[in-house]
Parts: structure tokens; C-alpha cells; sequence
């Protein structure tokens, strides 16, 4: 397999490789490039005998951030601790694992910063192994490549031919391409195989006149992430955006608009959908009397006449054959209470609620915190970067839609 992953595939995933002693580390640069090119974010951490093998500065400069070594080093434990390290990676990607490294890891060992990054994350861990055939076929190796097994770490080869060594036989790093198919493959899950799915993100933009409209400060963040996790949870997604900056969603159809009525109308003509999830900022009011020719600087006042715009949500969910529908809501206080109303005002199964006003936390932030709730019951899903909170959202949507459809 050659083929190279779509762009987006990994979109705002943070990939922590490491990067162990064996000559397979030459191609460690190519899986930081192909990586990156799939969207991901790549934090390189070297072990000690890596660095025979390739310097920091090549691994550097591909992946745009600068590659960790020492467990014991001062200044970077200051900018991102070991621990940092190993929360802020969705997923370690060891390539390439070495017999010693895997031995290491197996036994939870914790003697430089990989191996303490591995055993202080509670990420998904991928292996590509890369080692001499009779290694990898030594009964020691085999035993800890079944006992990291048991324990939920997942491999990507080795694949078998001549090696380094002029051996002939397993052991062999898998090609950059297939490891990174491997990476992407990891977040896939099977919750809601071929339920489609309807989504609004973004902002809306109510014109004034043909130069300046009404907006807001969505970043559509949540929402791109939201139907990113729906893909990988295996449903067809169709993501009706108003504009963002943020590049199209890997695996989406987008359907991009303006105002809250082209909005409105995107929506309503892709009906019927099983699930449709409302995260659009959908501006509340357009202006009535528009211009429709850039309007004049003149020392008199200016009245924009303001009219609601249709409830987009709301006419979803009044619509002749329902979808099971998911709500937003962003609250400065008592979050439950409004939340609830919000849910039999609009007669819908879910509403998200975050609190708006949290430090880094909401609009335009990378990181979120939602209370989730339905008519008989609620979640809290702590704060996290937009992405996995994503995930864990998609996880009480498939949970949810599960129960409404089993009554
Ligand atoms: O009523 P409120 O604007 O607080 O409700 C927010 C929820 O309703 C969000 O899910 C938002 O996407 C959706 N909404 C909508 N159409 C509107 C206003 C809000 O779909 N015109």
C-alpha cells in the first residue's frame, strides 16, 4: 500500500512519536512528514540510542517543533513536562520499536523520557516494530509482544524481507504510508456505522449591505471536530457550515453558507436524517432593510431595522419525521436549569450545554467542557481539547440514539 492518507484524516491530532534506536529510524522523518501532512501535530521524543541513528535537528525540521531527548532536562521540563508530554498526545506512535524498547515498555520501565511518557499517558499506544528477524522471532520478544498486546497496545507490522542486517525474514519497520494508515485507523470505531447524520457549524453572517454583515466569534471548532467523530464512529456526514477558517473535515460532504437562511434552507432540503446536531451560532437576527449597494458614510444616524430568523433547530425538530436532534446551548449560569427549558422549548432529545465565561474554555478556545442532558438524565463531560470531548459526545449521541430507537 502507497497511497497516502486524505489530507485531514488526522486533523488537529496530536501524535506523540517516538522515535527508538534502530536503523528503521532513518524513515522516522518521512512518517513525521506524512503525518503532518494528514493534519496531525507530531512531538518527536528521542530515546538516547535514537540519536545514533538520526539528530534531532532532521526530526526538527519536519515536524515543525523541537524534538525532546532527556528526561532530566530543566529547561524543556519547564516549557512541557514529561507528564504534559504524555497528556497532551492522543495517541503514542512508537516507530521504530526496537526489541529493547518493547522490552521496556512491557516492563513499565520508566529509565528516559519514552519510556516514562508511555507508562504516565493513558493514550493509545501504536508500536511499528523494527529488529534483526532472529529477535524478533526470540521467544522474549514474542512473550512481551503478547503481554503489550493483552494490555491494549496495538502493532503496525513488522513486515518480512531482506533487512539492514542482510538477513532475510519478519522484522522489518512497515513504510511510512501504512504506518500512518495504521495511525488514522486507531480512531475509527464502529458506534454509528451508516446512521446519517446532519450537522450545522460556524457562524452566520447577516449582511448590512454587499461589505459588512452581523457576525459572531464562533470558530466552528466544536463543530468540525464534532463531525469528524462522527465519521470515525463510521456515520455518513453531511456538515452544513457557515464560514470558518478551519479546512474541510476529512471524509465530510460540506455544504457551506452565509446567513442563517441559506442555513435554514441547506438544512431542510437534506431532510429526512436519523441525527442532526446543532452547533451553528446561528445569528438570532438578520437586517431587515439590507442595502443593496455599499452604504455611505453620512453624519446622520443609521437604523438597522432587526428580524428574527427562522429557528433552525426547532423547525428540525417539528419537521415530519424528527431525527433524533442534539442542541447547543452556551450559559453564564445555572447551566441544568436553562438547559432543561431549552430542551422542551424546542421539543429536542439532547442539549450540550457549556459554560461560557471559564478561562480558555467556549468560543474560539481549543478546549471545551459540556453538561449533557436528555429528558432522564445527564453527563458531565469534563474539560478537554474540542477534539476528544468530540469523541466523548459522539459516545453519549450513539448512546442515546441506541436507547430512542430500542423504545
Ligand atoms: O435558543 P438558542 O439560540 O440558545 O439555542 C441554541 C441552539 O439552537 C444551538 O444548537 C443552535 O445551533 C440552535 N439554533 C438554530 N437556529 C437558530 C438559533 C439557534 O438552529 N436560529
Amino acid at each position: 500500500m502507497d497511497a497516502a492518507l486524505p489530507p485531514n484524516a488526522l486533523a488537529a491530532r496530536r501524535v506523540l512519536l517516538i522515535v527508538s534506536g534502530g536503523i528503521a529510524a532513518y524513515k522516522a522523518p518521512d512518517v513525521v512528514r506524512r503525518l503532518r501532512d494528514a493534519g496531525a501535530e507530531v512531538q518527536v521524543v528521542m530515546t538516547p540510542a535514537a540519536g545514533a541513528f538520526i539528530t534531532p535537528l532532521t526530526l526538527q525540521a519536519v515536524s515543525g517543533r523541537e524534538v525532546r531527548a532527556e528526561l532530566f532536562d530543566p529547561a524543556a521540563e519547564a516549557a512541557m513536562g514529561h507528564i504534559e508530554l504524555a497528556r497532551w498526545a492522543d495517541v503514542i506512535l512508537i516507530a521504530p520499536a526496537t526489541a529493547d524498547f518493547l522490552a521496556r515498555l512491557r516492563l513499565g520501565m520508566a529509565n528516559d523520557l519514552a519510556s516514562a511518557v508511555c507508562l504516565a499517558s493513558e493514550a493509545p499506544i501504536l508500536a511499528a516494530p523494527a529488529m534483526n528477524q532472529q529477535m524478533w522471532k526470540h521467544p522474549a520478544t514474542q512473550d512481551n509482544l503478547a503481554a503489550l498486546a493483552a494490555r491494549g497496545v496495538r502493532f503496525a507490522g513488522p513486515g518480512a524481507g531482506s533487512q539492514a542486517c542482510g538477513e532475510v525474514g519478519p522484522g522489518r519497520m512497515l513504510e511510512a504510508t501504512e504506518i500512518c494508515a495504521a495511525t488514522a485507523a486507531l480512531f475509527e470505531r464502529d458506534l454509528l456505522s451508516g446512521v446519517r447524520v446532519l450537522l450545522t457549524a460556524g457562524p452566520t453572517r447577516e449582511p448590512i449591505d454587499p461589505v459588512r454583515y452581523i457576525s459572531n466569534h464562533s470558530s466552528g471548532k466544536m463543530g468540525y471536530a464534532i463531525a469528524t467523530a462522527l465519521r470515525e464512529a463510521g456515520a455518513i456526514v453531511t456538515l452544513v457550515s457557515g464560514p470558518t477558517i478551519l479546512p474541510p473535515p476529512a471524509g465530510v460532504t460540506l455544504v457551506n453558507v452565509e446567513t442563517a437562511r441559506d442555513m435554514h434552507e441547506a438544512v431542510m432540503a437534506r431532510l429526512p436524517t436519523d441525527i442532526f446536531v446543532a452547533t451553528a451560532a446561528v445569528a438570532d437576527y438578520r437586517i431587515d432593510n439590507a442595502a443593496s449597494n455599499k452604504i455611505k458614510r453620512s453624519d446622520s444616524a443609521l437604523e438597522l431595522k432587526l428580524v428574527p430568523n427562522p429557528d433552525i433547530l426547532k423547525c428540525v425538530a417539528a419537521s415530519a419525521a424528527p431525527p433524533f436532534t442534539v442542541g447547543f446551548a452556551a450559559e453564564t449560569n445555572d447551566v441544568e436549569r436553562h438547559a432543561r427549558d431549552k430542551l422542551e422549548r424546542k421539543a429536542i432529545d439532547m442539549v450540550a450545554a457549556n459554560l461560557v465565561g471559564g478561562a480558555g474554555l467556549g468560543f474560539n478556545a481549543d478546549d471545551n467542557e459540556l453538561m449533557v442532558i436528555w429528558r432522564d438524565g445527564s453527563r458531565l463531560l469534563p474539560r478537554a481539547a474540542k477534539t476528544r470531548l468530540a469523541r466523548t459526545l459522539v459516545d453519549v449521541i450513539a448512546e442515546r440514539y441506541a436507547a430512542r430507537a430500542a423504545r
